[in-house]
C-alpha cells in the first residue's frame, strides 16, 4: 500500500506537466465568469487594485506556502495537517468541505457554459438585442439547465472515476492556449468597437468613492477563489512535486498566469461593454451576455465559429478546475476513510449533485427560497469564497508560521539550499504575522451586510464542529 502510495506520490512527468495542472486548476470559471462580473460590481479599477494587491501579498505567499506544506509532507490537504499535528486535521477537514459546497455550483455555471456551445450555433447569434434576455430565461428555467449541468457533472464523474486527470490535462494543454490567443483576438475586437474607451477607463482609472470593507473581501475572496487556495487544492499539487522542483517560481508562474487570464478576460469585457451600452453590474451574466453579443457583431459563420471555440475553451477551463475540486474530496475519501475511487467519486457527486440541483432552481422557481437570507446558489458561493476559503487561507498561514519548523521550513523552500530565495526572511514574516492579521481584519470589515453577518456566524459553527469531530478523521 505504502509502495503504491509513494509511486503515484511522484508521477509529474515534467514540470510543464505540473505546472499545466495547478494552472489548469487555477484558470477556470473565476478568471472569466467570476472575476469580470465582481469587477463590473465592485466599480471597476479600485477593485482590480485591490484584487492585484491580495494577489501579491496575500495569494502568493499562500501558494508558496500551499505547494510547501504539500510537497514537504507528501500528503493530500487531511494527511498533511494531520502529519504534523493532530489537533489541525480539521483545517484539512475545512478545506475537503469547502470543495464540496463549491462544487454544489461550479458545475451550474460549467452546465451554462457548455450550454453556450450548442446555442451558440443554433440561433443566440441571430438577435443580437435577445441576448441578455435570453441568458435569464435561460438560467431560470426549471429544466434546460439542470440537464447541461447533469452532462457537466457526468463529465467530471468519468474523468475522477477512472483517474485518468491525464486525459482533461492533455485536452487542457491544447485548450489553454487556445483559450489564451482568442482572449487576445476578443481584446482586440473588444477595443476597437466604437464606445469602447468608457470600459478602459472603467478598468483603469479606479473610482476610490465605491471602496468599501466589502470591496476587499470581496476581492480577497476572488484571489483564493481564483488561485484554488485556502481548501488544499494546492496542497495536494504540491504533494506530488519533486524535491527539486523550484517551489517559489512554480509559484510565481502559476500565479502570474492566473492573474494574466483574468486581467485578460476584463479587457475582452468591458471595453465591449460599455460600447453596446449595457451595465457592469449586471452580474453573473456578464461572460454570457457580452462574449455572444461580440461574436454576433462580427456576423456569420465566423462569429458562430468563434463563439463556439470560446464557450468550448471556457468548458474545458471549467472543467480542469471542477475536476480538482472533485480530486480533493475524493481523494480524502481514498486516503482516509479507505473507500474505493469509484465509490467515492459516485457518492461524492451526488450530494453534489442534489446541492446543483438546488443551486440552478434558485436562479428561477425556487428564487423565493432562501437560507440565512440568500438562495442556495449565493448560499454555497458565499460561504465558501468569502468565509471558508479566506480561513483556510488564514489556518494555513497561522499553520506553517507556528506550527511548523522555520528552518524545516526553508530546507523545503531551498531544497536544503540548492535554491536561492532570497526573500525567504519576507515570506515567513508574511505567512506567520501579516497574513493572518490582514484576513482577519478584511473579514472583519468586509462582513457588513447581515446575510453576510450570519453566514459568517454558521461557517464558524461549521468550522467549530468539524475541529471537535476531526478528532475523528
Ligand atoms: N480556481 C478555480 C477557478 O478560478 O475557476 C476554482 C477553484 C478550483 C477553486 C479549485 C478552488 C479549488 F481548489
Amino acid at each position: 500500500m505504502q509502495q503504491v502510495e509513494k509511486k503515484q506520490r511522484e508521477n509529474w512527468g515534467s514540470r510543464f506537466g505540473f505546472i499545466m495542472a495547478a494552472a489548469g486548476s487555477a484558470v477556470g470559471l473565476g478568471n472569466i465568469w467570476r472575476f469580470p462580473y465582481l469587477t463590473g460590481m465592485n466599480g471597476g479599477g479600485a477593485f482590480i487594485v485591490i484584487y492585484l494587491g491580495c494577489i501579491l501579498f496575500v495569494g502568493l505567499s499562500i501558494m508558496l506556502a500551499e505547494f510547501t506544506v504539500g510537497r514537504k509532507t507528501g500528503l493530500a490537504t487531511v494527511g498533511a495537517y494531520k502529519s504534523q499535528n493532530r489537533n489541525w486535521t480539521f483545517a484539512g477537514a475545512l478545506g475537503v468541505l469547502s470543495g464540496f459546497f463549491i462544487m454544489g455550483f461550479y458545475p451550474v455555471v460549467g452546465g451554462w457554459s457548455l450550454a453556450y456551445v450548442f446555442k451558440s450555433v443554433t440561433g443566440l447569434l441571430a438577435a443580437p438585442e435577445a441576448i441578455g434576455d435570453t441568458f435569464v430565461a435561460f438560467i431560470g428555467a426549471p429544466v434546460e439547465p439542470l440537464v447541461w449541468m447533469v452532462i457537466y457533472l457526468a463529465v467530471n464523474i468519468f474523468i475522477v472515476a477512472k483517474g485518468v486527470a491525464g486525459g482533461i490535462e492533455a485536452a487542457g494543454k491544447v485548450l489553454m492556449p487556445t483559450l489564451f490567443v482568442l482572449l487576445i483576438f476578443i481584446i482586440f475586437r473588444s477595443v476597437s468597437l466604437p464606445g469602447a474607451s468608457a470600459g478602459l477607463n472603467f478598468l483603469f482609472k479606479p473610482d476610490w468613492s465605491v471602496v468599501t470593507g466589502q470591496t476587499f473581501l470581496a476581492a480577497l475572496g476572488q484571489a483564493f477563489f481564483s488561485l484554488s487556495l485556502g481548501m488544499g487544492c494546492m496542497i495536494t499539487y504540491g504533494s506530488y512535486l519533486n524535491k527539486k522542483e523550484n517551489l517559489p517560481s512554480n509559484a510565481l508562474t502559476v500565479v502570474s498566469m492566473d492573474t494574466a487570464v483574468a486581467l485578460m478576460a476584463g479587457l475582452a469585457i468591458f471595453p465591449a461593454l460599455f460600447a453596446f451600452g449595457l451595465e457592469p453590474t449586471q452580474g453573473p451574466g456578464l461572460v454570457f451576455v457580452v462574449v455572444p453579443q461580440i461574436f454576433a457583431h462580427m456576423g456569420g459563420g465566423i462569429g458562430m465559429l468563434f463563439s463556439v471555440i470560446f464557450f468550448v475553451a471556457l468548458t474545458v477551463a471549467a472543467l480542469t478546475s471542477s475536476v480538482s475540486l472533485l480530486e480533493v474530496v475524493v481523494a480524502y475519501l481514498i486516503d482516509e476513510k479507505g473507500v474505493a475511487r469509484r465509490t467515492a467519486t459516485y457518492v461524492a457527486s451526488a450530494v453534489m449533485c442534489v446541492m446543483c440541483i438546488l443551486s440552478s432552481l434558485s436562479m428561477g422557481v425556487m428564487s423565493g427560497f432562501t437560507v440565512l437570507g440568500v438562495g442556495f446558489f449565493d448560499f454555497f458561493d458565499i460561504l465558501t469564497d468569502k468565509i471558508f476559503l479566506a480561513i483556510g487561507g488564514m489556518l494555513l498561514a497561522i499553520f506553517a508560521g507556528w506550527f511548523m519548523d522555520k528552518e524545516e521550513l526553508k530546507a523545503e523552500v531551498t531544497n536544503n539550499g540548492e535554491v536561492s530565495f532570497g526573500l525567504f526572511e519576507a515570506w515567513y514574516a508574511m505567512i506567520k504575522y501579516v497574513i493572518p492579521v490582514l484576513i482577519a481584519i478584511v473579514a472583519y470589515s468586509g462582513i457588513t451586510a447581515i446575510e453576510q453577518k450570519s453566514l459568517m456566524i454558521f461557517g464558524l459553527l461549521v468550522i467549530v464542529v468539524s475541529a471537535i469531530f476531526s478528532k475523528k478523521l
